[in-house]
């Protein structure tokens, strides 16, 4: 069948939703009440550890591509989300933290602008559906800034973010002192902490994101032996997100099949499925901003093959001893070298590593298959920010273009993952700021992987590392690709609650065989 002629009809009704009615029925409540704004501007203060002054937080404005009548799909500034719920174009949220009130200011919609894009709020509609004290035309928030008294400080996130009148206003007078101090630089470290626990509300929104993520990949599974194309596989996916209401994917969908598997960030899209083994299928809906990101990797034939299903079980026992062992108090760069002592044993089982346990922990060789992060914070982003300090360490961790890498994005050389063993009792306070807590969402994600460009260009030269690996070995294991599993894992206080319902292991196989009976996971 080419894939012009796939069958796309899918199922709509929840019949085999994993999700426990209970569970359904305390979120629906949750997310009938207002987005919790407020509680987040109060916790942002606390954070930035001041009584007083304005957080000034501008939303997305409304953007064209140049020289054309059309623009982006809308995507909110997150930083300007949390502090708001608000999801359209055109605002700005500001919080006077002495006097706890946090206001919105929107923008007016002339009636023969919303005959065209339909409406936006009146300042009276917004008042009943944000949890915001105030509500005020974006009008008068020029005059609101120029009264601010000239002792007041204003937290802006960026330097590009701060409020003109005020900008103006200084280099008119030459003198910043004379009107209120602008600091960029204290409210994002303030935020970033803020949005890493996440309450009650934004797990609610996570968890949805999850079920309908879980849905949509249990969907194709179910559809994968008619599909022919990595395409399908997208197009179902989406197809399944969007009839749920959930209309944006929290990144591009990867749908890697054979040595496509073996890219991380895949994302073409387009080859066939034939002749591969596997495909790694990940992807995850972002529902009312909030991200899931799951991963499943699917057998095309229904069932592995032997050296994929080795692979495969090593990634299984790797994802499900970790998330045993999440937890408030623990470090998530220990789980990662957890998982990483996991896949020796196993590659050494099979006979792709060599040498003793030892020697290769002691090596980091084991990263030339388990080549990235275990898993990243999720929330308002799919790789959601962290507090002070990285999950895998400063040792472990890069910038890139001054953005510091999160979790998974960390691209895990022997180098650094001998950085992350060497850490001593002397970063104990670093380390200490890293430790999981209560209403953290991460995802675990072990993979491994068989990308004959970095194995053979970055391994095999080296010294010390290719004699740890057996290369004839390898050579058979590069068809199976990638393997990769991920879910969002919630730290609850008790332990943990895996968020992610669609189907793995043996439930997966039986799904895509079309096997009935089979229980969803709960
Ligand atoms: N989907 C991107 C990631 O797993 O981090
Ligand atoms: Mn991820
Ligand atoms: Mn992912």
């Amino acid at each position: 069948m080419s894939a012009a002629e796939f069958d796309y009809e899918f199922i709509l009704e929840d019949e085999f939703d994993a999700i426990s009615l209970g569970k359904k029925r305390s979120d629906d409540e949750i997310l009938s009440g207002k987005y919790p704004a407020k509680n987040h501007a109060r916790k942002v203060a606390h954070e930035l550890g001041v009584d007083k002054g304005i957080v000034y937080l501008v939303g997305e404005p409304e953007r064209l591509f140049p020289d054309s009548d059309q623009g982006p799909k809308f995507r909110q500034q997150r930083y300007f989300y949390y502090l708001s719920g608000v999801d359209y174009a055109g605002c700005t949220v500001t919080y006077d933290i002495a006097h706890d009130n946090l206001v919105l200011w929107i923008p007016y919609t002339e009636p023969k602008k919303s005959h065209w894009f339909g409406s936006t709020p009146s300042t009276a509609q917004a008042a009943r559906l944000y949890d915001a004290d105030q509500v005020h035309y974006a009008s008068d928030l020029a005059g609101y800034i120029t009264s601010l008294p000239a002792a007041a400080t204003v937290y802006a996130l960026h330097p590009d973010q701060r409020p003109p009148q005020l900008v103006q206003h200084q280099s008119f007078r030459s003198r910043s002192s004379d009107g209120p101090k602008i600091d960029t630089t204290a409210l994002k470290p303030a935020m970033n902490r803020a949005r890493e626990v996440k309450d009650s509300y934004e797990i609610a929104l996570i968890r949805r994101a999850n079920d309908i993520s879980s849905a949509a990949h249990r969907r194709v599974a179910q559809a994968l032996l008619r599909m022919t194309n990595e395409s399908q596989l997208q197009a179902v996916f989406e197809a399944v997100c969007t009839s749920r209401d959930a209309h944006s994917q929290a990144y591009p969908v990867i749908a890697g099949a054979g040595p496509n598997g073996a890219t991380l960030h895949y994302g073409a899209n387009n080859a066939p499925l034939k002749g591969s083994a596997n495909i790694v299928l990940d992807a995850g809906c972002e529902y009312r901003c909030y991200a899931s990101d799951v991963t499943r990797t699917l057998p095309i034939s229904g069932s592995f093959s032997p050296r994929a299903a080795a692979i495969s079980d090593i990634v299984t026992r790797m994802q499900n001893e970790c998330i045993a062992l999440m937890r408030p108090g623990k470090f998530f760069y220990e789980i990662h070298q957890h998982a990483g002592h996991v896949a020796v044993d196993g590659l050494l089982k099979l006979g792709i590593l060599r040498g003793t346990r030892e020697e290769l922990i002691a090596a980091g060789t084991v990263s030339a298959f388990f080549t990235h992060g275990l898993g990243h914070h999720v929330g308002l982003e799919v790789h959601d920010v962290v507090g002070d300090a990285p999950l895998l360490m400063s040792a472990a961790s890069e910038t890139v273009g001054g953005v510091l890498r999160r979790g998974k994005r960390t691209m895990m050389t022997p180098k650094k993952l001998l950085a992350m063993n060497r850490i001593s009792q002397a970063t104990a306070a670093e380390k200490q700021r890293t430790v999981l807590r209560a209403g953290m969402i991460l995802t675990i994600e072990p993979g491994l992987y068989f990308n004959r460009e970095y194995l053979e260009g970055f391994f095999r030269e080296d010294p010390v590392h290719s004699k740890l690996i057996e290369w004839d070995v390898v050579e058979r294991y590069y068809p199976v690709g990638g393997s990769r599993t991920e879910d969002c894992i919630l730290v609850t206080e008790s332990g943990h609650e895996n968020l992610t319902t669609a189907p793995k292991e043996q439930e997966l196989l039986d799904v895509i065989n079309g096997r009935h009976g089979s229980k969803p996971r709960k």
